[in-house]
Parts: structure tokens; C-alpha cells; sequence
């Protein structure tokens, strides 16, 4: 058998020596690539429900982003430099979300789509403080337990976690605008004129996006990670 040459279908000829490199080769294959792809479509399967929760989180998050960058813009052409600054904190928070559950979809072989942020509608800040408030916040307490639901039965760990903690920051968010809301409408004017006044710092925990006017003494109070891991929202404008 030695030194015999195997004739294949195309009419090529491969050398003993050659089929077994081939061979070697296609174990190396069948180890490294195949458990990667099998663990990919399994994983697809397994957390179908996760990863669409995942998908609509992100695109929330991304979403929320992006607007509340815009109405930091906006603050700022208006003068409000501290409702800007409130809104870039905020900013900075989901962005420390978006990217948490775009690391989730990765691990599991999904790629996070992006949202079409063209649809962002910015008015004037007065308007935009109300929109955050009402329509972005105000569901906080009834969507998340409906997000946490439906990611239960699949029961993947880092999703739930990554849930529960977009929720307390959301929670923070809601409290944070409703400092500054509160008692507005005709009185914005005087009102953010106070708010201009006073010297207010916000501080982001890059791991969950806890978004606190002070920093807390030891850990995060949301994921538990030691104070330091908190960054100082710079001012913009
Ligand atoms: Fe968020
Ligand atoms: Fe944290």
C-alpha cells in the first residue's frame, strides 16, 4: 500500500502522505470549528427568546442613546447647560446598557442589529425633559417585569442580570428628570434657571449604568462593583 496513489473523481492525485495531512487536518477542523458552529446553533435555539429580548433591549438602549445625546445638543443651544449635562449622564448610562447586551449577543453568536435613529424627534428642552418622563420612563415599571418574564423560562444568567440592572438605572433616570420636572410647565424658565445655578456632578458605573449624583461609599449599590469602576459624567458645551 505504501507509496500508492489514490485516484479521486476530478482526476486528482493524492499521495498517501497527502490524505493523511488532509485527514490530521480535517480533525483540527472538526475540533476547533464545529463545537464553535454547533454551540452557535444550539445556542440560537436554546435562548431563541432571550436573544429577541436581547435584540429589543439593545435597540432601546442604542435608541435612548442616541436621543438623549440630541437633547443634550438641544439643552445647550437653549442655554441649559445642566439639563445638558443631566442628559449626557443619561446618555452615558445606556450606552454602558447597549453594549452590555450587544457583549451578550455576541457570546452567543448574534450579531446586535441597529436601530434606525433617523425616527429620533428632538422639540424644545422643556418638551424633551416631558418626553423622557412620560413616554420613555413611565413604562419602566411595566416592561421590565414583562422582559424579566419572558427571559426566565430560558434562564440565561447574564441576560436576566443585565435586565435587572438596565431596570434600577432606569429607576435612577426616572428620579433624576423628575427632580428637575417637577413643578415645571409655566415655571420651567425660573425652575431651570435654579437648576442652572446649582453645581450638580453625575457619575455613570461603567459596568451597569447607575447614574448617581454622588458616588456611593464602597460598591455600586446596582452590580456590587467596588466605587472606582464609576466614571464622572464631564460637562458639555
Ligand atoms: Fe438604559
Ligand atoms: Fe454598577
Amino acid at each position: 500500500m505504501h507509496g500508492m496513489q489514490v485516484e479521486l473523481p476530478e482526476g486528482h492525485l493524492v499521495s498517501p502522505e497527502r490524505r493523511r495531512l488532509l485527514r490530521q487536518a480535517g480533525m483540527v477542523a472538526l475540533f476547533c470549528c464545529l463545537p464553535r458552529t454547533l454551540y452557535g446553533a444550539v445556542a440560537a435555539q436554546w435562548y431563541r427568546e432571550t436573544i429577541d429580548v436581547l435584540q429589543m433591549t439593545y435597540a432601546n438602549e442604542f435608541m435612548s442613546r442616541e436621543r438623549y445625546l440630541a437633547f443634550a445638543q438641544q439643552a445647550l443651544k437653549e442655554g441649559h447647560a445642566n439639563i445638558a449635562h443631566l442628559f449626557a449622564a443619561l446618555a452615558a448610562s445606556e450606552a454602558v446598557h447597549a453594549r452590555n447586551y450587544r457583549k451578550i449577543l455576541q457570546a452567543l453568536g448574534v450579531k446586535a442589529v441597529k436601530p434606525d435613529v433617523s425616527a429620533i424627534k428632538v422639540d424644545t428642552t422643556r418638551d424633551n425633559l416631558r418626553y423622557a418622563a412620560e413616554d420613555e420612563l413611565a413604562e419602566v415599571d411595566k416592561l421590565y417585569p414583562e422582559l424579566l418574564a419572558r427571559l426566565a423560562p430560558e434562564g440565561h444568567k447574564d441576560a436576566i442580570e443585565k435586565v435587572e440592572w438596565s431596570w434600577q438605572a432606569e429607576r435612577q433616570h426616572r428620579e433624576l428628570i423628575a427632580q428637575i420636572l417637577s413643578g415645571t410647565g409655566i415655571f420651567f424658565g425660573v425652575l431651570s434657571e435654579k437648576f442652572r445655578q446649582s453645581s450638580v456632578r453625575y457619575f455613570v458605573c461603567e459596568n451597569c449604568g447607575s447614574t448617581l449624583i454622588e458616588l456611593p461609599n464602597e460598591k455600586c449599590p446596582v452590580c456590587d462593583k467596588p466605587v472606582d469602576i464609576y466614571r464622572e459624567i464631564k460637562r458639555v458645551g
